[in-house]
Formats: structure tokens, sequence, C-alpha cells
């Protein structure tokens, strides 16, 4: 396995590794990695011959208040646990690297970026587009690995590519979860006990929209409001928003008849979560 620093030296071993017709897949990560992470990984070794997995902290989708400094870093471990999986290349670069003084071009996925996340985390989307463009330009993967955990994040790059005609299949992961059904995130190491049980509260408010679903209710602001109760029980969570929207326009749905994503965010403590289900699925 080789771990690069420098977009230069990345970009060449990239072409040489396509060259002989091979497929290459990407997976772009910000470290600190878990199970929900390794099964992109996976998801890339079944669908392409070579894998590319990048690790970087991208500052430009933190905002000014966020958890960017703290965020957990450990390269080495991370690049262990890579290597036993198999993969080819790691893409590590400094920031630097990334954004060299007085860069000022940015990707914006117009009005899909203002919604969910995007609401109470102004400019998030856009760090996110401008980083993943910049990464399939680096490495021009043939196939890239999200997961399903970021649905907005996943939408958002669907569009992207489908505008700016990026030669990239968009490949989407279901979400990894611990055996209570809390959503594996870089974030749940930020928890203490009391809060990792608080933090379920996220996860059963979309199982009560779920079996709202499942019983024939189809009426999204009567499903939200029962979800939203759950929280009342979790006095120290703050919910930030539930929402049934669609998972392409990520645009509320007032029926749930159609394709319906319900997702919510929420503050444990200072830390955020989110988490999500296709309703119907
Ligand atoms: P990060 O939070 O490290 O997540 C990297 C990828 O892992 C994302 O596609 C995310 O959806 C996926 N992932 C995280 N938790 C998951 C889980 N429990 N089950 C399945 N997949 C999961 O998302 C980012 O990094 C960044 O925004 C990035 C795309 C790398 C751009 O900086």
């Amino acid at each position: 396995m080789k771990i690069v620093g420098t977009i230069a030296e990345m970009r060449a071993l990239c072409r040489s590794a396509k060259s002989g017709g091979k497929r290459l897949g990407l997976v772009p990560t910000m470290g600190a990695l878990h199970e929900g992470h390794l099964s992109l990984v996976r998801a890339a070794r079944e669908k392409t011959d070579v894998i590319a997995t990048s690790i970087f902290v991208n500052p430009t989708q933190f905002g000014p208040t966020e958890d960017f400094s703290r965020y957990p870093r450990g390269l080495e471990k991370d690049c262990a646990i890579l290597e036993r999986e198999g993969v080819e290349f790691v893409f590590a670069p400094a920031v630097e690297q990334m954004y060299p003084a007085g860069a000022v071009t940015w990707v914006t996925v117009e009005g899909l970026s203002d919604r969910l996340c995007g609401k109470s985390r102004p400019g998030h989307f856009r760090g996110v587009a401008t980083v993943v463009a910049k990464l399939f330009h680096i490495i021009e993967p043939d196939a890239a690995f999200f997961g399903q955990k970021d649905a907005a994040q996943h939408a958002i790059l669907r569009k992207m590519v489908r505008d700016l005609d990026m030669p990239v299949a968009i490949e989407v992961c279901p979400i990894v979860r611990e055996a209570d059904g809390l959503a594996l995130s870089s974030r749940n190491a930020y928890l203490n006990a009391e809060e990792r049980k608080s933090a379920l509260v996220l996860y059963r408010s979309l199982r009560r929209a779920q079996e709202l679903f499942r019983t024939g209710e189809r009426n999204s602001a009567k499903t939200i409001a029962a979800a939203r109760q759950e929280f009342a029980s979790e006095p120290s969570v703050r919910l930030d928003y539930f929402e049934i929207v669609n998972p392409d326009s990520l645009e509320p749905v007032l029926d749930t008849s159609s394709p319906s994503l319900a997702a919510v965010a929420a503050y444990v403590g200072n830390t955020r979560l989110i988490d999500n289900v296709l309703l119907g699925a």
C-alpha cells in the first residue's frame, strides 16, 4: 500500500494504475476509520480493481465554531487498517497541498446545499462539493463510494457529477449501525457513557417514523410530529431538525407515498449527530 502526500504523485500513480484498463475506485474519508468506512472499501473491492482511499480532514467544510481542530486524527492507525483491507493507495495530503494560499474557486450545488444540514451549517456542503471535485480531478476514479449515512451529501454529489459531466459513478452504501442501532460515526468518539445512551434517541425517532409508515400513515406532518415527540424523553439532546424530504432534491414532501427520506440531526451534549432512513425501503 502506498501512502501519498502530493497531488502530482497521486495523479501519476492513479493514471498508471488505470492504464491497463483497470477500474479505479475512490473512497473519500476524513479518517478516524470505523466499520462504516470499511463497508465502502469492501464495496469498492467488489466493483473496482484498484482502490484509492483519501484521508483528509477538510477545513473548508467546518464552520468557524465547529470541531475542525479537535476532529479525531490517527493516520498511522488508519493506514494499518486500510493495509489489512488490501487498499492500494492512500492519499493523505496536508491542508496547504489541497488549498494553496489564495485559492478562491468553489463548487456550489445551489439550493440543495442550503437544505437539511446545510441550513444549520452554512458553507458546509460548498466545502464538501469543492474537496470532492478536487479529489475527482486528482484521482480520476471510475467510481466513488459514499455512505447513505450522509444522505444529503451524496444527493449533492450526485447532482454535482450530473451538472458538471464528471465521468464518475457515484455508489451509495447502506448505513452501518452498532448492535443497538446507533449509526457509526467518527464523532461517536466524543460521547461519554451517558451521552452514548441518549444518542439512541435519533434512531428511535426514525424507527417511529418507519413504524407509522408501515401501519399506513402517509402524512409527513403527522409523522414528523410523532417522531419529534421521542425527543421529549431526552431533554439533554437538542433537536436540530427532523424532516421528511425527497431523497434527490432534498425538498420537503407533504406525503410519503412518493420516495421519502426521514432525516434527523441533533446535538447530544456538544456533539452533533445525524441519521436517516428511507421510508418504505
Ligand atoms: P467521513 O465522515 O469520514 O465519511 C466518509 C464516508 O463514510 C462518507 O461517504 C460517509 O457517508 C461514510 N460513512 C460514515 N459513517 C457511515 C456509516 N455508519 N455507514 C456507512 N457509511 C458511513 O463524509 C465525509 O467524511 C466527508 O464529508 C468527505 C466526503 C470525505 C469529504 O470531505
